[in-house]
C-alpha cells in the first residue's frame, strides 16, 4: 500500500464524522478502493496480527458484524463478538467501567447499539479506537461505503445530487447529510413533516455545507426527486422502533421508491441505493432493488473495504 495515512489517524474513534475533515474522509475513500483493489488481486496482508477486537451488539447485524470480523480476521486479528447477553455493558456494570476494562484488553471496539452517548463513553474511556457500528443516531461506516459506491459510479462526489426519500429522522439519514455536507454532495431529504430529520442536526450540517458548497434541502414535496443522481431510502422501521409500524407505514406509503419515483427524476443514469436490509414492498419495490439502477449489492459489499480501510488508518 502506497498511502501514508497514519499521522492524523492513529487512535482515534469514529463516532459521527463531524470531527473529520473532508480531507481525511477523502484519504479514507482513497485508501478503501486500494483496498478492495488489492482484495479482488488477491493479494494478502497480515496488518492485524497481534491485535485484537470487541465487536460489541445490543442490535442484530448481518453486513456490519461481518465486514468487521471478516476484514479484521483475514488481516491475523482476532475478534470477539460480545452479544448483550454475554457482557454486564450498562447493566450490572457501568459503560465507564467496561470501557476501561476492554481498553486494557483489546486493541480497538466496535460499537452497535442504542445510545448514542454509550458509544461516547466508551470512546472517552477505552483509551482506544472505538467504532460506532450503528446507534439510534448515526451509522458513520454505513455511510463512507455509500460514498465509495458513489466514487466507482461517478468518478467524483462534489456537486453530485443524492435525494433521501423516507424516514428523514433516522441514522442514515442523518449521517448521510453530515457527509454529504461535509464532501459537496447535494443532500435533498424527502420524507413527510413529521419524520423530517431534527434541526439539531440540519445545524450541525449547515456549517461543513456552507464550507463544502453542498446544498442541503428538507422537504416533504416529492417533485424534488427530479434531477437526482442517485435516489436513497432505508427501512420505514428502525431496529428498537417496531412498535411504530403502523404509523410508518401510514406516513411513508407515499414515499415509497418505485418505478414512477425513479421515472420523476428525469435522469435515465440515476442509480438506486439502500443500506438494506430492505423490506421490498414497503420502502422500495422488487423492481427497483432489482433493476439496472441498484448498485445495493456493491454497497454491501464496499461496507467490508470501507470498514477495513478506517482500521488500518486508526489502528
Ligand atoms: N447496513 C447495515 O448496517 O446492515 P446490517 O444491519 O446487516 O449490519
Ligand atoms: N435505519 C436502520 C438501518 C439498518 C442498517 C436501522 O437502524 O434499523
Amino acid at each position: 500500500m502506497q498511502r501514508d495515512v497514519t499521522p492524523p489517524f492513529k487512535g482515534r474513534s469514529l463516532l459521527t464524522w463531524l470531527d473529520y475533515t473532508p480531507e481525511e474522509i477523502t484519504a479514507l475513500l482513497d485508501l478503501s478502493l486500494e483496498v478492495k483493489a488489492e482484495s479482488r488481486a488477491g493479494r494478502v496482508h497480515q496488518r492485524f496480527l497481534g491485535k485484537t477486537l470487541a465487536l460489541i451488539f445490543e442490535k442484530r447485524s448481518t453486513r456490519t458484524r461481518c465486514s468487521f470480523e471478516t476484514a479484521f480476521g483475514e488481516e491475523g486479528g482476532h475478534p470477539v463478538f460480545l452479544s448483550t447477553a454475554d457482557i454486564q455493558l450498562g447493566g450490572k456494570e457501568s459503560v465507564e467501567d467496561t470501557a476501561r476494562i476492554l481498553g486494557r484488553m483489546f486493541s480497538a471496539i466496535q460499537f452497535r447499539g442504542f445510545s448514542q452517548k454509550n458509544v461516547e463513553i466508551l470512546a472517552r474511556y477505552a483509551g482506544i479506537p472505538v467504532y460506532n457500528g450503528l446507534t439510534d443516531a448515526f451509522h458513520p461506516t454505513q455511510v463512507l461505503a455509500d460514498m465509495m459506491t458513489l466514487r466507482e459510479n461517478f468518478g467524483g462526489l462534489r456537486g453530485l445530487n443524492l435525494v433521501f426519500c423516507g424516514d428523514g429522522r433516522n441514522n442514515v439519514a442523518r449521517s448521510l447529510m453530515v457527509i454529504c455536507a461535509k464532501l459537496g454532495v447535494n443532500f435533498t431529504v424527502i420524507s413527510p413533516r413529521e419524520l423530517f430529520p431534527d434541526r439539531e442536526i440540519q445545524d450541525l450540517a449547515s456549517l461543513p455545507a456552507q464550507k463544502s458548497g453542498a446544498k442541503i434541502t428538507v422537504t416533504s414535496d416529492t417533485a424534488l426527486v427530479h434531477g437526482a443522481d442517485w435516489l436513497y431510502t432505508d427501512v420505514w422501521v428502525s431496529m428498537g422502533e417496531e412498535a411504530r409500524r403502523e404509523e410508518r407505514v401510514s406516513l411513508l406509503t407515499p414515499y415509497q421508491v418505485n418505478d414512477s419515483l425513479m421515472e420523476r427524476t428525469g435522469n435515465g443514469s440515476c442509480i438506486f441505493m439502500h443500506c438494506l436490509p430492505a423490506v421490498r414492498g414497503e420502502e422500495v419495490t422488487h423492481s427497483v432493488i432489482e433493476g439496472r439502477a441498484s448498485r445495493v449489492w456493491d454497497e454491501g459489499e464496499n461496507r467490508k473495504h470501507t470498514i477495513k480501510a478506517i482500521m488500518l488508518a486508526t489502528l
